[in-house]
């Protein structure tokens, strides 16, 4: 795998992405920052570029993929129909970190959409992103280039450590801003509805349509059942796991700190090796264990940030079990608490 560092991530320069272009136009795999999270990209008008992607990241492929696009017009080929909801939050976040899920055109083959007629599609900001896929020419399909369970990458490090010797190239933008995949509102239907929360807000979306938008239930209620089927198939799948065992700690931040040390204490008494995921304004509460500040509470961004990284920091620490502190559902508290709870598997404990 040919690793590229981009000079100027905020002005790429056109001859250092003339030859990740040529790779995905031609079929190959090549992973690229975004400002949301690395994406694993591939001709998302080539089936068997798609199946590649599959096998990269040991992904079942009735999952679909996102198809990202450079400029307004390269979304009409795609789509059917752009309904009135759509077109309102494409003006107001595209581009930006939104997907949308459309009806799609015959163009866009069912091996990108894991065999629904429906195509979801994002216009990334990140400038690199924007250039790349306007110079392959190609709608570019790309999930996250992690493997499959794995946290997302916000880092071109985290793609080689999943990547190296699976796909041909790495564009490396350095670290991504906002460090949680993109929202994803499905405007195909009656009702708009988020299938999974990001960094454009349910408040925000809301305040666009006049209306407010809602969380497919399936996310918000928990493990799932067998018969509820969240509508992004990828949602159902075990996610964003830690290889050590996750549990949220809810409650008042002092009674929180004391819950979190005393099963701190009882796991290293026992012989584990425990991680704390704590604050700036928090860790010197914890004594013991191996604690990561996983950002401020006075900046919800800087926790959307740095939480994958965390994550993966922990499980090349060979952590056992890890203790998180928990945060507020609201704004991007929303997907960061969807991505907690999903890597922990809905362990929360109430203090
Ligand atoms: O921020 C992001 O969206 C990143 C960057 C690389 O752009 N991409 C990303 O892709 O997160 P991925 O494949 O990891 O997540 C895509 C999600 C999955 O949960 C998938 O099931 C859902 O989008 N999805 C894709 N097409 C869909 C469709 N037609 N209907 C419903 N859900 C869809
Ligand atoms: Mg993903």
């Amino acid at each position: 795998t040919k690793r590229i560092i981009l000079k100027d991530k905020d002005h790429p320069d056109i001859e250092q992405l003339r030859e990740p272009a040529k790779i995905l136009r031609e079929g190959g795999l090549v992973a690229f920052p975004t400002e949301t999270v690395y994406g694993l990209g591939a001709n998302a008008l080539n089936e068997e570029a798609a199946k590649k992607i599959y096998e990269a990241k040991g992904r079942p492929s009735d999952n679909p993929l996102i198809a990202h696009i450079a400029d307004f017009d390269d979304l009409l080929p795609l789509v059917t129909e752009v309904p009135e909801a759509g077109r309102k939050l494409m003006e107001a976040f595209w581009p930006g970190p939104l997907t949308l899920i459309f009806p799609k055109s015959g163009l866009v083959p069912y091996g990108t959409t894991g065999g629904l007629d429906t195509v979801a599609v994002r216009m990334p900001a990140d400038p690199a992103a924007s250039a790349l896929i306007r110079l392959a020419g190609v709608p570019i399909a790309a999930p996250s280039a992690n493997t499959s369970g794995r946290p997302s990458p916000t880092t071109a490090d985290h793609v080689w450590q999943d990547m190296n010797g699976k796909i041909q190239m790495i564009v490396d933008g350095g670290a991504v801003g906002i460090g949680v995949e993109s929202t994803i509102i499905d405007v195909s239907g009656d009702e708009p509805m988020i299938l999974r929360p990001g960094a454009v807000t349910q408040e925000m979306a809301s305040a666009v349509l006049g209306k407010e938008i809602f969380l497919d239930p399936a996310i918000t209620s928990g493990p799932l059942k067998a018969d509820v089927r969240p509508k992004a198939p990828g949602m159902k799948y075990k996610h964003y796991a830690p290889k050590a065992d996750l549990t949220l700690v809810e409650g008042k931040e002092e009674t929180v700190a004391a819950a979190i040390n005393k099963l701190v204490q009882e796991k290293v008494e026992a012989g584990y090796r425990v991680g704390v995921i704590c604050t700036d304004e928090t860790l010197n509460l914890y004594p013991q264990g191996m604690r990561r500040s996983i950002g401020s509470r006075l900046q919800e961004e800087s926790i959307a940030h740095n939480l994958y990284a965390v994550l993966r920091e922990f499980d090349d620490l060979n952590a056992d079990c890890i203790f998180s502190e928990s945060f507020s559902r609201n704004h991007l508290g929303q997907a960061i608490m969807n991505r907690l709870t999903k890597a922990a598997g809905y362990h929360i404990i109430q203090v």
